[in-house]
């Protein structure tokens, strides 16, 4: 195992490198009106010029936990930069690599392929010590191949945020038993919360210990009501030690993307959580503290919209949800257990079982309206197969007899008490090794006919195509489907390869 060091030491070379040739292909200097000088973006790409995919963005369309990782490790492949713009130690992407399977918590997946810088971007709030032992482990087992980049403006999570994180949570059920959020007392909303309040600590703080011990002093006045917090010596002396051996990381990463963007390099921002977890748009108070839809993934970069050419919406092939809140598809008896069982549903960052349930056609549509999707990955196809039927739910029968078809009520408590209406739809063949084969070979032709109508329906209901089709665990158990042909990205029907 080479020892993080070297792995740091090559990164400070390879950054230098980085620089003098960022330095010989600087932006043009403009006159501002006032007559300074400043260096501005140096050319916007130019869309009319090309048909070239040059930011794609991914975004989890349910509750998490939909392959997010397994995908842009797919998407990776064919990308410069891969950034992750969101949340923290809370989320974790789980890549089957030939070595093994590899669970990702703060990296981004980029950091597994040679020749891709893997970013973690400014909306995170990074557990620093955390951060390094899994590189560590990924340098152990000899799979950090790329070059990892962390965000200067990300914030850091501090050992107070997750004690916080949990005395919050257990103060919360303790009023009511039913208000308890069920996080994952990794530190997410506290930490999220300073950040907000102005009262944080940075990344790029570490490499200042004056200023460092000034920022925890002033944060530890607001935590009098924490039991058990660290000593602020001990704690300023563990970041201090920790942020100098990242130190080499930490950099401004936005500029850096702008001027990836100019060159034209692809860039894939890596969705963390999901849109039904968004704290503004999700189901409030049961979600997580950052926006994992499509625009915060820009807020959380520095990419500006006008950037974005795809947005891809991943959802399983059904429903899982993990930690509380309104579910309105889950199924809590037998078919419930099947899922969990066959589908190995367990959190991969908490080992929590998770609750299972069916697709919900109305919060695809929903996640399809908030973040723009123009394409949907499904994932896990594999575990429905063998199935007679398999469910979907088209709409919501509420409680004063309306129908929802694609906007979520705004109270959770109302989500509760919507009424799933279920279509059924025929099933498909179990994924066995022959028909896995056949799909490596043939390409998504070999799809059995069931579950192409099946994403067929999906498209028809969602107007949004299927484009990749994951059908197991493995990083090659993934199938793309023909790009959406014509001018309007969007299409009403799956254009299907065969
Ligand atoms: P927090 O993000 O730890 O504050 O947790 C808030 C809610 O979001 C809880 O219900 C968690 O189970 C859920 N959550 C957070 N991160 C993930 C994730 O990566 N996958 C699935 N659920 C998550």
């Amino acid at each position: 195992m080479r020892p993080l060091g070297d792995h740091l030491r090559e990164d400070r070379a390879a950054r230098s490198l980085a620089l003098s040739r960022a330095a010989t292909r600087r932006a043009p200097h403009y006159a501002t009106p006032a007559g300074s000088t400043r260096a501005i973006y140096p050319e916007r790409s130019d869309r009319r010029e090309g048909n070239t995919t040059t930011v794609r963005v991914v975004v989890g369309a349910q509750f998490g936990d939909e392959a997010k990782g397994k995908i842009s490790d797919y998407l990776a492949s064919g990308a410069r930069y891969v950034v992750r713009s969101g949340g923290g130690p809370n989320a974790g992407h789980s890549i089957h690599l030939p070595e093994g399977p590899v669970v990702l918590h703060q990296l981004a997946c980029g950091v597994l392929r040679h020749g891709v810088v893997g970013v973690s971007g400014p909306g995170m709030v990074v557990q620093p010590m955390k951060l390094e032992a899994e590189m560590q482990e990924l340098e152990r087992r000899g799979l950090l191949r790329g070059q990892v980049v962390l965000s200067d403006r990300a914030h850091v999570l501090l050992p107070v945020h997750e004690i916080e994180d949990a005395w919050e949570d257990e103060l919360r059920a303790k009023k009511n038993p039913q208000a308890g959020l069920g996080t994952t007392k990794s530190g997410i909303g506290p930490a999220y919360s300073d950040r907000s309040g102005r009262w944080g600590v940075r990344l790029g703080d570490l490499a200042r210990p004056a200023q460092l011990r000034e920022r925890l002093e002033l944060l530890y006045a607001t935590k009098t009501h924490v039991p058990n917090l660290p000593p602020v010596e001990e704690l300023t002396s563990q970041l201090v030690e920790v942020g100098s051996r990242l130190d080499p990381l930490i950099r401004p990463t936005e500029p850096m993307l702008w001027d990836a963007i100019a060159r034209r390099e692809t860039i894939l921002l890596e969705g963390a959580q999901s849109a039904l977890l968004d704290v503004d748009f999700g189901t409030y108070p049961f979600v997580t503290s950052s926006h994992p839809t499509s625009a915060g993934q820009l807020v959380g970069s520095g990419i500006p919209p006008t950037e974005v050419d795809e947005v891809i919406g991943v959802a399983k092939a059904y429903c899982t949800r993990v930690g509380a809140g309104p579910f309105p598809t889950e199924d809590t008896g037998e078919r419930g257990e099947y899922l969990r069982r066959v589908g190995g549903e367990r959190g991969a960052t908490t080992g929590r079982p998770r609750r299972c349930g069916w697709l919900d056609l109305v919060m695809l549509r929903y996640g399809a309206r908030l973040n723009g999707f123009t394409s949907l990955a499904i994932t896990k196809v594999d575990v429905l197969g063998g199935l007679e039927e398999v469910p979907v739910c088209t709409q919501y029968l509420m409680p004063d007899g309306s129908t929802v078809r694609d906007v979520l009520p705004t109270q959770a408590d109302e989500l509760a008490r919507a009424q799933p209406v279920y279509e059924n739809l025929p099933g498909w063949p179990e994924f066995h090794q022959r028909l896995k084969d056949r799909v490596q070979k043939e390409g998504a032709s070999a799809l059995p006919s069931t579950l192409r109508r099946y994403l067929d329906r999906i498209t028809e209901e969602t107007r949004v195509p299927v484009q990749y089709v994951g059908y197991g665990a493995d990083r090659s158990e993934t199938v793309a489907l023909a790009p959406p042909t014509g001018p309007g990205r969007r299409a009403s029907m799956t254009p299907w390869t065969g």
